[in-house]
């Protein structure tokens, strides 16, 4: 863990839905119960995070939520006017030019460009400094669920074939750069342990293509406890118990064998992933707030 967090960003991503923002606010918890000062970026205008921690909606200044963790809500709008505005200096002129009739529709239209700035707001975050040090000790980014995740971590790439040269192919470069550093950037997948959501994490997996070395870890989330430890053993139990007045007792158990078999087998499908694979248990919580995550955070921290 402390190799995982002693990198500059972190990128969590997977399917919807499978605790991406639970995953990357529960390391960034850790991370700054470590000591470190860190950002937790929200993409994609996702805003959940504060609310998390009992705050109204973040903004796309930094917000800080708990002791020596602040977190900020990145817009692919906000990302482009910054992103413009640093190459034509003048923020009233990005507003005529950029944002009026004509030009507003060809910028959005720009094929990955909302992704690449969006990275590029992260690339500029990594590099913040105050008196010489850097401003954040660590970065963790929710990224947006895959499908939508692949193309981001793509974005500088593709638009360094589209331009060729220039600022636009420069920009990208640098940012590129920035995510393929495997001492400063590791992506960390997150799974369900289920068929279905197994399938995913592996097939994303596959589809990283050059990224694969930066995967340096995987979070199977939301295990249930094994009901008992000799799972094989049930069916042969189980016939000698048949009786009417234990069915639903039967069934019951039926279940939670059932469950724990699928986690078995999923933690056994994800284990044929190079990385480490880390372990979140269900929480039974009605909410999730910063006790739960903070949990969950000294979980993987201790994995
Ligand atoms: N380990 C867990 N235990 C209990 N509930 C969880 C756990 N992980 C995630 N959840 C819940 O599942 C829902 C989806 O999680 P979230 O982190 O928002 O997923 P994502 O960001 O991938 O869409 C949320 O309500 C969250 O509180
Ligand atoms: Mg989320």
């Amino acid at each position: 863990m402390r190799e995982l967090l002693d990198r500059r960003v972190l990128l969590v991503t997977g399917k919807g839905g499978v605790g991406k923002t639970t995953v990357a606010t529960s390391l960034a918890l850790e991370a700054a119960r470590r000591g470190q000062r860190v950002l937790l970026v929200e993409t994609a205008g996702s805003n959940q995070v504060p609310g998390l921690f009992g705050h109204g909606p973040a903004s796309y200044e930094a917000q800080r939520v708990a002791e020596d963790l602040y977190t900020l809500s990145v817009t692919p709008e906000k990302a482009i006017e910054d992103y413009i505005v640093q190459q034509i200096k003048v923020r009233a002129l990005f507003k005529m030019v950029f944002r009026n009739r004509v030009m507003g529709p060809f910028v959005d239209g720009v094929p990955g460009l909302h992704d690449l700035v969006q990275l590029g707001k992260v690339f500029d975050l990594e590099r913040e400094t105050s008196f010489g040090r850097n401003i954040w000790d660590l970065i963790v980014v929710d990224a947006p669920a895959t499908g939508h995740g692949l193309t981001m971590l793509d974005a500088p790439r593709s638009m360094m074939e589209l331009t060729v040269a220039g600022p636009f192919h420069e920009n990208a470069k640098l940012v590129h750069e920035l995510f393929v550093d495997g001492d400063k950037t590791a992506l960390i997948l997150v799974a369900l342990p289920e068929e279905m959501p197994v399938n995913e994490t592996l097939d994303l997996y596959e589809r990283l293509g050059a990224y694969r070395p930066q995967v340096r870890a995987c979070v199977l989330n939301e295990l249930h406890p094994a009901p008992f430890t000799a799972l094989d053993r049930w069916d042969e139990a189980r016939a000698a118990l048949s009786r009417p007045e234990l069915s639903e007792a039967l069934a019951c158990t039926d279940r939670a064998v059932l469950r724990a078999r699928r986690q078995e087998q999923a933690r056994r499908r994800l284990s044929q992933l190079p990385c480490p694979l880390l372990e979140l248990p269900f929480l039974y919580d009605r909410r999730l707030g910063e006790r739960q995550l903070g949990r969950l955070g000294r979980t993987l921290g201790a994995s």
